[in-house]
């Protein structure tokens, strides 16, 4: 018999977007689609990495929707509004031109292009001259070319053989970035690409480290980290056993312990933020530095990655959330930030 009254998937109940995970990681963004809206139909756009899916919501909900369950691996969305076959490659540039071009409310506005491409796809040269083309074309448009803090984003993703594209507000994608791939520039003397990490954690959780005044950083080797927290003011206790930057060593806002961090001991409220960057197995970290929680004040911030190591990254995540809880943290976020490879990084705060 047929359940097509009960189906999900109608018109004006229904939309598509391009879905974005860390490489390899996309399976477990697609288990968050699908517990946030149910059904979800999905293809692969690029293996373990980018999905086309369809959701049965409208697309004005998906963004809000998305906030409040607040993915950890799903790192951008961008809607499909257009699509087309790309056999004939100029006529479907040209179709997505008039489609673009249709939407008069660019005009006048900060608009940022934000073009992708799979490796076989139709479009041969890269995905910034695939940009280059579009906004030449696009001249007569009467917008501004912006990349940061624009009023709109022009989406379009080559694959194979189709063109993609859609037209929202940056919030309606998750990140403003192009895929979410958030770019630092890599700054002369750069201690560890670590430091990345920080970084990105600052901007996606929006963590104001000037207001806190001393840090504990387990793991804290060669110094990215806490190069980052000295740079923000910060005085720093640094633990390791590994050697630190020489350079670093020299400032006088940091006391670093060349020890394991099973060997130290702090007075009890000592710091307002914790951190801990230890690439270690998830379970032995998470007890090691919740038997150092007694040294983080209440109300005081935890900074933790944790690395996933096991082909169950959902439970293991669990796991370890549960550990920190008995240890009076609260989750704020947990996320894969683009800097991050085979982990996550949580934002905590103890109560
Ligand atoms: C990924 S590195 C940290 C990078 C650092 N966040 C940075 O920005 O330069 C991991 C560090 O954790 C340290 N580590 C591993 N086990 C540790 C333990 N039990 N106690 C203290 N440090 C540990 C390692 O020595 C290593 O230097």
């Amino acid at each position: 018999m047929s359940t097509q009254s009960q189906s999900p998937w109608e018109e004006g109940n229904f939309s598509r977007f391009i879905c974005t995970a860390n490489h390899g990681f996309a399976p477990y963004a697609q288990e968050e689609l699908r517990r946030t809206f149910g059904a979800v139909k999905s293809t692969v756009l690029v293996p373990g990495e980018v999905l086309l899916a369809g959701l049965p919501v409208a697309e004005e909900q998906v963004a809000s929707m998305l906030q409040t369950e607040d993915p950890t691996f799903l790192r951008h969305i961008q809607p499909v509004q257009f699509q087309e076959n790309a056999a004939d490659s100029e006529q479907a540039l040209e179709r997505l031109l008039a489609f673009i071009t249709n939407h008069q409310e660019l005009g006048g506005s900060r608009v940022a292009l934000q073009a992708r491409k799979t490796e076989g796809a139709f479009w041969h040269e890269n995905a910034a001259s695939l940009k280059q083309y579009l906004t030449d074309k696009l001249e007569d448009l009467g917008c501004e070319w912006v990349v940061r803090e624009a009023d709109y984003i022009v989406s379009v993703f080559a694959a194979e053989e189709t063109l993609y594209a859609g037209i929202s507000k940056p919030e309606q994608n998750l990140s403003d970035w192009n895929g979410g791939a958030i770019r630092f520039q890599k700054e002369e003397g750069q201690i560890s690409r670590a430091k990345f990490k920080l970084l990105e954690a600052e901007q996606t959780f929006g963590i104001d480290f000037r207001s806190f005044r001393k840090a504990l950083d387990i793991g804290a080797a060669p110094g990215g980290w806490t190069s980052f927290l000295l740079e923000r003011g910060l005085e720093v206790t640094a633990v390791d056993p590994a050697k630190m930057d020489a350079g670093l060593l020299q400032s006088p806002k940091l006391t670093f312990l060349r020890k394991n961090a099973g060997d130290v001991k702090f007075k009890e409220g000592e710091f307002d933020l914790l951190v801990c960057d230890m690439s270690w197995s998830p379970k032995l970290m998470s007890r090691l530095v919740s038997d150092l929680m007694y040294s983080l004040q209440s109300g005081g911030t935890a900074i933790v990655t944790v690395k996933l190591l096991h082909k169950k990254p959902l439970a293991l995540i669990k796991e370890v959330i549960d550990t920190f809880e008995r240890s009076r943290l609260q989750i704020q976020r947990s996320k894969q930030l683009f800097h991050n490879r085979e982990e996550i990084t949580l934002y905590m705060i103890k109560y």
